[in-house]
């Protein structure tokens, strides 16, 4: 992995623009698809306007011992993870107050580097560390500040395998496309994943860090496959439950959560059915088809050995078959 150079790390508050302008310029540039420009920063892709958060909340995140931390990369069933960890969290005892059906998931559980891509100001600072926080990060293991590696707080990570991933990534920017623009041909966006040029890329080394770490220390973080929670969503969901300290106490209380974060009661939901919590990005566009399997309506068996061959092959000298 190609590392760049460290900005600063002690806390630089206010990190300024024009700082990260210059400090950002040496580092590698690349276009990704034909949909932006992103810069390589610690041996990742970073899409524009996101390096500055991310430099920020490394050099001034003050992570408590109860906060829980969400992680994944682009597509891998974020918004699912943050409704289930946001139920099993706050409406465990409160069914009555439904949060889902007030606001989208990404509003309830922010993104921290895409904080100031929403379209409504955030209900809480994620700066503010005087009480527990339930925040979500698309960042790199290694850009994570020190404090939320050092301190007990939680990290949960969900991973997709990665061809579902890609396909999912594809629909995706493909929803932005103006009705003249033709889809970003497929058999491009599959050598960009494969060379790891995409939004927090490599797909492989993003996963592997967290897999690693959470075999160092499996308390602090839990590992978890979007396969393994569509097959046993009951099982992997009362495991989330456990390992943020919340076990349900009663079969129903897990059939709930389940229920109140399904794809088809979300994506059916007014707040999901219009509108757009992150500037630009249609709530309709984070709920689809949520099947395992579904690049097999998509990808040749060229492009599908191609994954398998560089991303599959990384993960599994790692023991870990996505
Ligand atoms: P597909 O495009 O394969 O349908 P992210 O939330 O990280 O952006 O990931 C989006 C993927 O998660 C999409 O996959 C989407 O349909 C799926 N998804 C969203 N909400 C879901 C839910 N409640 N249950 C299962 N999958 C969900």
């Amino acid at each position: 992995m190609m590392k760049s150079p460290n900005f600063p790390t002690q806390i630089i508050s206010p990190i300024e623009d024009n700082d990260v302008e210059k400090w950002s310029i040496g580092l590698p540039k690349a276009r990704f698809w034909d949909a932006m420009d992103i810069t390589q920063w610690e041996g990742y892709w970073f899409g524009p306007g996101l390096l500055k958060p991310a430099l920020t909340f490394r050099s001034s995140f003050q992570a408590r011992d109860d906060d829980v931390i969400l992680a994944s990369t682009m597509k891998t069933g974020t918004t699912w993870l943050k409704s289930l960890s946001l139920c099993i969290l706050k409406n465990h005892d409160d069914c009555k107050h439904d949060m889902l059906a007030t606001e989208n998931p990404h509003f309830h559980v922010p993104t921290i580097e895409s904080a100031l891509f929403s379209a409504k100001p955030l209900h809480f600072d994620i700066y503010d560390a005087s009480g527990p926080r339930l925040l979500h990060t698309h960042l790199p293991y290694v850009v994570l500040p020190d404090s939320v590696k050092e301190s007990d707080c939680k990290v949960v990570y969900l991973a997709r395998n990665p061809k579902d991933t890609l396909i999912s990534m594809w629909h995706f920017f493909n929803s932005f496309l103006r009705p003249d623009q033709k889809p970003f041909p497929l058999e491009k966006a599959v050598d960009c994943f494969c060379s790891g040029l995409h939004q927090y890329g490599p797909f492989s080394d993003h996963v592997a860090e967290y897999w690693l770490e959470s075999q160092r220390r499996p308390d602090k973080i839990l590992f978890v496959k979007y396969e393994e929670m569509k097959s046993d969503p009951k099982g992997q969901v009362s495991r989330i439950a456990e390992f943020l300290g919340r076990p349900f106490g009663e079969e129903g209380q897990v059939d709930d959560v389940l229920w109140r974060c399904s794809l088809e009661r979300l994506k059916n939901l007014e707040v999901n059915k219009k509108g757009s919590i992150l500037l630009n990005v249609p709530n309709t566009s984070f709920f689809r088809k949520g099947e395992v399997g579904d690049w097999k309506n998509y990808l040749t068996s060229e492009m599908e050995d191609r994954i398998n061959q560089t991303i599959g092959l990384k993960l599994e000298v790692l023991g870990l078959i996505l």
